[in-house]
C-alpha cells in the first residue's frame, strides 16, 4: 500500500496554455486510478507560505470543465521563492528562509506529495523541497519551448498557433500598404518559437537569438524580393534576437523577480532601419501576450493531460524528486537535480532552418 493518500498541486512562474489541462489529468488520476485527495494550491509558493486559505479541494466536479480553458484556475506568482523570501506584516518587513512554514502547512494539511507544475524558478524551489524530504514531482512548463532535458513542452504548439494566425492577418496588410511588417515573438533567449511562427507563418526573414543578424543582409533579400515583384515582408524577430556584436534590447526590469530581465523592443529597432535600408514604410507588431493567452490546442491538451497523468504514476511508483519529460513519443523522467538551468536553443545547423533558408528565408547571416 502506497503511504501517499492527499497530493498538493500548484502552479508556478508565468502561465501557458495547458496548464488547467494538466490540473485536470492530475486530479482524474489521482482520484479515478488510486483513490487518492487532491488539494489545489492557490497562487504557488505563495498559496503554499499562507496555509489553509489558499488551499482548494480539486474533484471532479470541479475540474471537469476545465481542459480546454486557458490559463490556470489556481493563479500563478512568478516572484516567490520561500527560500529567500520577503513578506510584510503587522510587525514589519521579514527577510528570509521560510521554507519551513511551506512544510508545516503541507503537513497540516495533510498533503503527503506535491506536484508542481512550473519553470525554472517552480522547479528550483521544487527541487529544494524534495532535499528537505517533500516528495515532489515536477511538470515542465513554457512557451519558449526551451528546456534541454524534455523534447517538447506543452504550450509551445498554441503559442505557436496563435503566433501563425497573427503572421495570416498582417500579412494582408502587409501586402495592401506595400509595407514591411517586423513582428516580435516571445521565447526569452530561445529561437523556438519565433522559428516555427516564421516557418508556418511564410516569413520572408527570421532573427533568431541563436543567430546573430546583420541588417542588410536581411535588406539584401527583401530588396530582391521587391525587385522580383513582392512589395511587403513579413519579418519575424525573436524577442531575444540581437543584431551583430550587439545587445540584447531589454523593455523592462522586474525587480523582484528572480528572472528580472523582460526582452522586448527589437522588432521597432529591426523595422525601423530596414524602413531605411529598402525604402519601404515598415511598421512593427509586437505579439507579447497574446501568444500565452487562451485555449490549448488538441496537441496541447493531449500533452498537457500526458504530463499530468504522468507526473501521478511517478508519485505512485515512488518516483520522487524527479521531473516529467517527453522523450521522443515517450513520457519519461529525469531528476530535478539535473534540469534545473539546463536551456537549449535551436540548432543552427538543423534541419528546420535548412529548410527555411531553401524557401527562401533570410535568417541576416
Ligand atoms: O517564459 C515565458 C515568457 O512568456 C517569455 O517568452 C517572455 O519573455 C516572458 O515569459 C514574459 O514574462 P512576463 O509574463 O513576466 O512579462
Amino acid at each position: 500500500m502506497s503511504e501517499i493518500k492527499r497530493i498538493g498541486v500548484m502552479t508556478g512562474g508565468g502561465d501557458c496554455p495547458g496548464l488547467n489541462a494538466v490540473i485536470r489529468a492530475v486530479t482524474k488520476t489521482a482520484i479515478m486510478k488510486y483513490g487518492l485527495e487532491v488539494v489545489g494550491i492557490k497562487h504557488g509558493y505563495r498559496g503554499l507560505f499562507l496555509g489553509e486559505k489558499e488551499f482548494v479541494n480539486l474533484t471532479l466536479d470541479n475540474t471537469d470543465q476545465i481542459l480546454a480553458e486557458g490559463g490556470t484556475i489556481l493563479f500563478s506568482s512568478n516572484k516567490d521563492n520561500l527560500f529567500d523570501y520577503t513578506f510584510e506584516d503587522e510587525t514589519g518587513v521579514h527577510h528570509g528562509d521560510y521554507s519551513h512554514v511551506g512544510v508545516e502547512n503541507l503537513k497540516k494539511a495533510g498533503i503527503d506529495a506535491l506536484v508542481v507544475i512550473g519553470g525554472d524558478g517552480t522547479l528550483t524551489s521544487g527541487r529544494d523541497f524534495s532535499r528537505l524530504g517533500i516528495k515532489v514531482i515536477g511538470v515542465p512548463k513554457t512557451i519558449d519551448n526551451d528546456l534541454a532535458a524534455t523534447d517538447t513542452t506543452f504550450g509551445f504548439d498554441t503559442a505557436v498557433a496563435a503566433a501563425t494566425d497573427a503572421m495570416d492577418r498582417l500579412k494582408t496588410t502587409a501586402r495592401s500598404h506595400s509595407r514591411i511588417i517586423c513582428v516580435e515573438a516571445m521565447g526569452r533567449y530561445a529561437g523556438f518559437l519565433a522559428l516555427a511562427t516564421g516557418i508556418a507563418g511564410a516569413a520572408d526573414a527570421i532573427l533568431l537569438p541563436e543567430i546573430e543578424f546583420d541588417l542588410d543582409k536581411v535588406a539584401e533579400t527583401l530588396k530582391k524580393n521587391r525587385d522580383n515583384g513582392k512589395e511587403w515582408a513579413l519579418v519575424v524577430v525573436a524577442e531575444g534576437a540581437k543584431e551583430k556584436g550587439g545587445k540584447v534590447i531589454v523593455s523592462k526590469v522586474v525587480e523582484d523577480s528572480p528572472d528580472p530581465i523582460r526582452l522586448g523592443g527589437v522588432a521597432a529597432y529591426v523595422a525601423e532601419e530596414l524602413e531605411k535600408r529598402v525604402g519601404l514604410e515598415s511598421r512593427a507588431t509586437v505579439l507579447g501576450h497574446v501568444q500565452r493567452g487562451g485555449s490549448p490546442t488538441a496537441n496541447d491538451r493531449i500533452l498537457s493531460t500526458r504530463y499530468g497523468s504522468a507526473a501521478v504514476e511517478l508519485l505512485m511508483e515512488g518516483k520522487f524528486g524527479n521531473m516529467v519529460i517527453l522523450k521522443g513519443n515517450e513520457m519519461s523522467y529525469e531528476s530535478l537535480e539535473n534540469v534545473i538551468g539546463n536551456n537549449k536553443g535551436v540548432e543552427v545547423d538543423g534541419e528546420l532552418v535548412k529548410v527555411a533558408k531553401a524557401m527562401g528565408v533570410s535568417f541576416g547571416d
